[in-house]
């Protein structure tokens, strides 16, 4: 039974809405610790792992998908909402995750996949069994293909990894049938959200997790579960599309997924104090369509990918940032600050581009190779903006030790569809999920016992080991406990955010809560104001009185003698 918030653990579960500030660090369970030497990252390898987060300081983690899945996306592709893929380890294990992150004051987030399931989920095959008409094929999009013969799919939808939206299927009296919507991999069927069955079937689910005793949900793709009435032709370009509000498409943003959370939270709220929340993972523009999901009826959170795509910029930074907390401070929301997940290029490779703006598709060998030095400055730098900005903040595992992306894996190792059905235009996302690195010294450096690694680790992961930085002054891993220490002391995520417009337009700098925060992003040295004392930096200074190219740095009200 969840205890969040026990009285004898130091952590900001104790209040009701604790997360408004939290920072929750994501665990990609495949590749953050193997504790059974087969190579791929485990439950009982998180466990053992949990006092490292509990001494890095964040208030909670997420776990991504662990359910049984066939892996055909990643565990993105779910056969059973309530059970653990044997590859990850049982019920049991993730019982005892949660009893032990209660211990250490961490709560507890699983990744829900409502949008789809994975084609071996039994519901799925359920419906192929049945036939055309059937209350199986009504829990999924089964349509009749356009022409006499139906041999072309219902309409033009294209799946977001590439290729078509709907796949055909042999009936079972053997001749070519139906075809479903799959908005992803062809292993992963739409389900249909005017289906009761199916909204009853995840209020299910989430009660099974609540009951287990986790603190809330990460909602994967939260802004697809409704497809415009009739599934009408996609009428406009990519080009037109990536001008419009995202709802100009008939498969993103519609209106009727409010009331699926809405729903959600109130089932939510029979379990707090304290409250159990939901996170969104919805790429919608323009921000007000974001707000709509976080309203005080729905969704606690919703990622910032506007501030992770945002270009190393000072001035479209802070239009970011500006926007994103005036229109979630609108309904009354924190912002969801997020800088690298399971899906972007690690910003520590991202900010080493020679574009230093967003980039999903994966970098390869034969491409243009980041500058690691520049981007891991850069990545410190954006870390301790990141974290002095009023609202929550997500981590991915290992951008606390400065990892960088692995940009030269060897095509054959991939495991994305996205490399596959984009035709091998793009490289996918496995760069960003390679094992991590615990010990420089050993085998894997520490991921497995045996050092096997389910995807290869390149040689330069030693320089980053957690064994090689710990206790290091100026190591990445010690200057994110640092920040995420004095941000939990100065509460910088319920500050307020004021700009201090004296200094040069690429600087950033404002007060939050008594503390400036400077982040240089011009080409020049900038000058630290007097009366204020140094309390974190991103990385070296030249001088006591400025701030490097590159580099940020808290400060505080200098304390005069006498
Ligand atoms: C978003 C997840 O983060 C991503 O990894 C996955 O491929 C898609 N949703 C489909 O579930």
């Amino acid at each position: 039974m969840l205890r969040l918030g026990r009285p004898d653990v130091k952590s900001v579960l104790r209040e009701r809405d604790w997360w408004r500030d939290a920072v929750i660090y994501q665990v990609y369970p495949r590749s953050f610790a193997d504790s059974d030497g087969d190579g791929t990252g485990d439950l009982p390898g998180v466990t053992a792992r949990l006092p490292y987060l509990a001494d890095l300081g964040v208030d909670g983690l997420w776990l991504s998908p662990f359910y049984r899945s066939p892996l055909a996306d990643a565990g993105y592709d779910v056969a059973d909402y309530r059970d653990v893929d044997p590859r990850f380890g049982t019920l049991a294990d993730v019982d005892t995750l949660i009893a032990r992150a209660d211990d250490l004051g961490l709560a507890v987030l699983v990744d829900l996949v409502p949008n789809h399931s994975s084609d071996q989920h039994p519901w799925f095959q359920a419906a192929v069994a049945a036939g055309p008409g059937s209350p199986e094929r009504a829990r999924y999009l089964f349509r009749d293909g356009r022409r006499a013969t139906g041999e072309l799919p219902p309409n033009n939808w294209r799946s977001g990894f590439g290729g078509p939206g709907w796949t055909r299927i042999t009936e079972p009296d053997g001749r070519p049938g139906q075809w479903y919507l799959h908005l992803f991999d062809v292993h992963q069927p739409d389900f249909d959200w005017t289906c009761p069955d199916v909204r009853a079937e995840f209020e299910s689910v989430l009660r099974f997790w609540l009951d287990r005793g986790v603190a809330g949900f990460r909602v994967d793709v939260a802004h697809g579960l409704i497809k415009a009435p009739g599934l009408p032709d996609l009428t406009r370009t990519p080009e037109e599309l990536a001008t419009l509000p995202t709802h100009a498409s008939p498969f993103w943003d519609q209106d009727g997924v409010h009331e699926v959370y809405a729903a959600w939270r109130r089932l939510l709220e029979s379990y707090g104090p304290p409250d159990r929340v939901l996170c969104a993972e919805a790429w919608v523009s323009p921000p007000e369509r974001m707000a709509r999901y976080l309203r005080p009826e729905e969704m606690h959170q919703g990622f910032a990918f506007d501030f992770l795509g945002c270009r190393w910029d000072a001035t479209q930074l802070r239009m970011v940032i500006d926007a994103e907390l005036h229109t979630m401070g609108a309904v009354g929301a924190p912002s969801t600050w997020v800088l690298s997940n399971h899906d972007v290029v690690r910003h520590a490779s991202r900010l080493g581009t020679a574009d230093p703006g967003p980039v999903t598709g994966g970098i390869r060998a034969g491409d243009p190779q980041p500058d690691r030095a520049l981007g891991l400055r850069r990545a410190r730098a954006a870390t301790l903006l990141m974290l002095a900005l009023p609202g929550a903040a997500y981590l991915y595992q290992g951008e606390e030790l400065g990892l960088p992306e692995h940009t030269r894996l060897p095509d054959e190792v991939r495991e994305d569809p996205v490399w596959v059905r984009s035709e091998h235009a793009h490289a996918g996302r496995d760069g960003c999920r390679v094992p991590i690195p615990w010990s420089a010294q050993a085998p894997g450096f520490g991921f497995s016992p045996t050092g096997a690694t389910w995807l290869p680790q390149p040689p330069e992961f030693a320089e980053y080991a957690a064994d090689a930085q710990d206790g290091v002054p100026g190591s990445t891993v010690e200057l994110y406990r640092a920040a995420l220490r004095l941000r939990r002391e100065h509460r910088l995520g319920r500050g307020r955010l004021a700009w201090v417009s004296a200094m040069s337009s690429e600087v950033l700098a404002f007060d939050t809560y008594g503390v400036r925060v400077i982040v240089n992003l011009s080409s020049e040295t900038a000058a630290l104001p007097d009366g204020w004392s140094v309390i974190c930096q991103s990385g070296p200074l030249e001088s006591a009185d400025a701030v490097p190219v590159d580099t940020a740095v808290w400060l505080a009200p200098a304390r005069t003698c006498g």
